[in-house]
């Protein structure tokens, strides 16, 4: 079993109970998860790879206006099965190569794009820990 970290962005929240549904129909398990606001600061270091870029500053801003949830999910190939139920970055771009996808489904466009998937193991490391530094609490799931 491999894990990744997901978020459900601001736009999305309130679809969250249809996004579960599809993380689950798909075989995930959640291994934990938590509703939370993140401040701007948060947004740009968990984003900091992308500093820089002109896109940078309005995504940051994004990702704090709103709560979000965030979820470690365990699965067989995880990484790459979050990000192809996700379907591509941009919402529209979704629409048309992946319809059933969740940035299809419950994204806006290219910034609103509904959730947020690990790209790699090394970043699923990162992001799991940025956001469960104290490692995973399941008992109140
Ligand atoms: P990126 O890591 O390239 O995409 P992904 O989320 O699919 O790994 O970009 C991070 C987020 O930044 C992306 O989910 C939405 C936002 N973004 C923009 O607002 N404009 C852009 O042109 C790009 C490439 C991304
Ligand atoms: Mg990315």
């Amino acid at each position: 079993m491999e894990r990744t970290l997901a978020i459900i962005k601001p736009d999305a929240i309130k679809h969250a109970d249809d996004i579960l549904y599809a993380i689950e129909a798909a075989g995930f398990t959640i291994i934990d998860k938590k509703r939370i606001q993140l401040t701007v600061d948060q947004a740009r270091d968990f984003y900091v790879e992308h500093a820089g870029k002109p896109f940078y500053q309005p995504l940051t801003a994004f990702m704090s206006s709103g709560p979000v949830m965030v979820m470690i999910l365990s699965r067989a190939d995880a990484i790459t099965a979050w990000r192809t139920l996700l379907g591509p970055t941009n919402s529209n771009a979704a629409r048309e190569s992946a319809p059933s996808s969740i940035r299809a489904r419950f994204g806006t466009d290219g910034q609103r794009n509904a959730c947020h998937g690990s790209d790699s193991p090394k970043s699923a490391d990162r992001e799991i820990r940025f956001f469960f530094p104290n490692g995973f609490s399941p008992a109140h799931l």
